[in-house]
């Protein structure tokens, strides 16, 4: 195949950044998309030129790394799918492809095609986690019960990569997806209750905090999820935070 690739270049944070054209040639539908990325690296390289600076890590649809905004979808056109696993047999020969990087509030380019995503980590600090007795008395996961209604939903909320997609796609930049599947995870199972109030308020404000949009139930978030995180998450989350605020 060959393609017009173009391309959002932008030197460092403080850099206006633009579109630049890179034409390809010989690109197999059977390539992913990052190795079309890495082709295009490869011949800049071999003219002297500066490589196009993309995040990428497990290329198995696991890690949440790679990201980019392909013709104006987050992971590009295929559906339930990271950029890692998107094929270039999803475009055709002579296309023209837009390549720019996840834009919200906050999540600032970098540079080129990658931003700075560290906001959802600290929101994942923030409460993302159970305190366990580790000093050797810890008791096996299995002994307690579990209904398996609740534990398929919690397994599904937990599903979530944190890559962001739902935040770029999201005309407020909100992180209610995200967000609400980090909180339903363990507010589905026993060992999430015991730290639930302090967990749900501590996540909600450092979402906040870190200039995240607010949620108006638009549902682009639910369609672009590489995951299908469903909206049901926001919703617990909400009833979790009502919850919590009146206990508070
Ligand atoms: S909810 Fe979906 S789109 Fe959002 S961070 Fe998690 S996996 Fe990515
Ligand atoms: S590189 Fe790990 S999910 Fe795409």
């Amino acid at each position: 195949m060959k393609l017009t690739l173009k391309i959002w270049r932008q030197k460092n944070a403080q850099d206006k950044g633009g579109i630049v054209d890179y034409p390809i040639d010989g690109i197999e539908p059977d390539m992913s998309f990052l190795e079309m990325l890495d082709v295009l690296n490869e011949q800049l390289i071999n003219k002297g030129e500066e490589p196009v600076a993309f995040d990428h890590d497990c290329r198995e649809g696991i890690c949440g790394m790679c990201s980019l905004f392909i013709n104006g979808e987050a992971h590009g056109p295929d559906r339930g799918v990271t950029t890692c696993q998107l094929h270039m047999r999803m475009f055709k020969d002579g296309d023209t492809i837009f390549i720019e990087p996840f834009r919200a509030k906050a999540f600032p380019v970098i540079k080129d095609l990658v931003v700075d995503r560290s906001s959802l980590d600290r929101i994942q600090h923030a409460g993302g986690f159970i305190s366990v007795n580790t000093s050797g008395n810890t008791i096996d996961a299995n002994t307690i019960p579990i209904n398996k209604h609740d534990a398929d939903k919690s397994f599904d909320a937990a599903a979530c990569i944190g890559c962001g997609a739902c935040v770029a796609t999201c005309k407020n930049g909100s992180a209610m997806l995200f967000v609400g599947a980090k909180v339903s995870q363990y507010a589905l199972l026993p060992q999430g209750k015991v730290e639930a109030v302090d967990r749900v308020l501590n996540m909600v404000h450092q979402m906040d905090l870190e200039g995240f949009g607010n949620c108006t139930n638009t549902g682009a978030c639910e369609i672009e999820c590489p995951k299908g995180i469903s909206l049901e998450n926001i919703a617990r989350m909400n009833r979790e935070y009502l919850s919590a605020s009146l206990k508070g």
